[in-house]
């Protein structure tokens, strides 16, 4: 799947958060990270580019065609996207299990059976089998992550995007989520994540794009961006987020 913006702009009031961005992702990019400053524009891209929101202008196109932009033809295409949100949103008053079940059953079109077999097996995989009762409000932060990214993927699909997965995990937690999102990498899935962690960003981006306020300062293919930062502005950011 090729994906493509022209000129595509989000505005909120005053504040532009995205600004004209214009990209390129031929289907051999599987895996495009966003970095970046915080505000910088990256979670608003992502739900532009899922169809959670429409442009106020500019276009989004997949395989040379347009994508909707009405209520409904974004409804349509958010189907095949999975989406995880940097706030989890999870569903607080369905369990764990119920939040990946139910998606399934009523999005998808899958039978209760074959929803409730599939989410226990995307749960085994996050470690999370003996948490599947537990309403959202009983799970710790890292634990809701992995369930709401459980839940992303539960239904296989074309995009998925991420927004932040780990940022509210522990060190080790975050190296496991890290290690699932690196298999589904290498599996083929077409990933769009934001990211803080660099380490990761570099070893797993087949484009890395840097946003600053709304804008593309710098995108490059695989580690370039990385080894050779070609903007004050992206040096700087690094030497920043690199410090620690
Ligand atoms: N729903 C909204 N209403 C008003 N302003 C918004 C809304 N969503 C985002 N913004 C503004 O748009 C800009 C970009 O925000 P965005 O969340 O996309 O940044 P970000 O790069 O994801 O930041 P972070 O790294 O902190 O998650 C910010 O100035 C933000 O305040
Ligand atoms: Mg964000």
């Amino acid at each position: 799947m090729s994906i493509e913006t022209t000129e595509l702009t989000k505005h909120y009031g005053e504040t532009r958060a995205v600004d004209g961005i214009s990209l390129t992702l031929p289907d051999e990019v599987r895996v495009v990270v966003l970095i970046g400053p915080s505000g910088g524009g990256k979670s608003t891209l992502l739900r532009l580019l899922g169809s959670l929101e429409a442009p106020s202008s500019g276009s989004i196109t997949r395989n040379g065609r347009v994508l909707p932009v009405t209520e409904e033809g974004r409804l349509e295409i958010r189907r095949r996207n999975g989406f995880l949100f940097q706030s989890f949103n999870l569903f607080p008053h369905l369990s764990a299990l119920e939040n990946i079940v139910l998606p399934l059953v009523r999005v998808h079109g899958r039978s209760r059976d074959e929803a409730t077999a599939r989410a226990r097996e995307v749960v085994a995989r996050f470690g999370m089998e003996d948490h599947v009762t537990k309403m959202p409000g009983e799970l710790s932060g890292g634990q809701q992550q992995r369930i709401a990214l459980a839940r992303a993927m539960a239904h296989e699909p074309d995009l998925l995007l991420l927004d932040e997965p780990t940022s509210a995990l522990d060190p080790e937690k975050k190296a496991e989520v890290l290690d699932i999102v690196a298999e589904l990498c290498e599996a083929g899935q077409r990933i769009i994540l934001s990211t803080h962690e660099m380490g990761f960003a570099r070893a797993c981006a087949d484009e890395a794009i840097f946003l600053a306020d709304g804008r593309v300062v710098e995108s490059g293919r695989g580690s370039a961006l990385f080894e050779a930062p070609r903007t004050e502005a992206l040096r700087a950011f690094l030497g920043r987020v690199m410090k620690w």
